[in-house]
């Protein structure tokens, strides 16, 4: 990780900002990162839109991280190369740690491709505070919803690097978590994760 002279002279002022366990402690529960992770169409945006309603229904702080909100802001000066996906992945883990530090529940919804860039995500958020999800639903599958027309773009060539066409995604091995959408509604998916985030974060119930 880049590091200069200059960070040598930061004075960290930790000590006296809130702290994240007073705001868990108000809050009433913990905070920590979701994170969602499956190939484009595997129905990580619907499962992170549909909880984050719900978690807020049941007042919990929580907040969405994902292309929308992400590569079109502070991400969008990024393509779709290895190395500059593994930069999407690092800023986003990042900022989500700075919102754990502020008592948020995190949900981030990205291909995270690869287990290199979803180990340094682990990393660089602690791995106690990282939940990884995989929203699993195969090739066909996504490519048959083709709910963007991503895909028949990037098979026409209009798209390079189009993650499980052109470019790799690699399955996590244990996730904490395995919804298969293909085989299951989207209201049954989003009760397993829903269930599996309350329980989580659920320190001072
Ligand atoms: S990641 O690989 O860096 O994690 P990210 O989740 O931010 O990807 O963005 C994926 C979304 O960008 C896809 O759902 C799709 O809408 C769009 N996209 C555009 N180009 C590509 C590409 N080459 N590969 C995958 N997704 C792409």
């Amino acid at each position: 990780m880049p590091n200069n002279e200059q960070n040598d002279n930061l004075h960290p002022i930790h000590h006296r900002l809130v702290s994240r366990a007073e705001r868990e402690e108000r809050n009433g529960h913990k905070a920590g990162v979701i994170w969602l992770t499956g190939l484009s169409g595997s129905g990580k945006s619907t499962l992170a839109e549909s909880l984050e309603r719900r978690l807020f229904a049941d007042r919990i702080q929580v907040v969405v991280l994902d292309g929308d909100n992400v590569r079109t802001g502070i991400n969008n000066n990024l393509t779709f190369s290895e190395a500059d996906r593994t930069e999407n992945i690092r800023r986003i883990a990042e900022v989500a740690k700075l919102f754990v530090q502020a008592g948020q529940v995190v949900i981030t919804s990205f291909i995270s491709p690869t287990l290199a860039m979803r180990q340094m995500a682990r990393e660089i958020i602690g791995p106690h505070d990282f939940f990884e999800v995989f929203v699993d639903s195969p090739l066909e599958v996504c490519e048959s919803r083709d709910v963007k027309g991503l895909y028949q773009k990037a098979r026409a060539g209009q798209i390079p690097d189009f993650t499980g066409i052109h470019a790799a995604y690699e399955p996590p091995l244990t996730p904490d978590l395995h919804i298969d959408t293909a085989s299951q509604l989207p209201k049954a998916s989003l009760g397993q994760l829903y269930e599996f985030v309350r329980d989580a974060i659920a320190a001072f119930e």
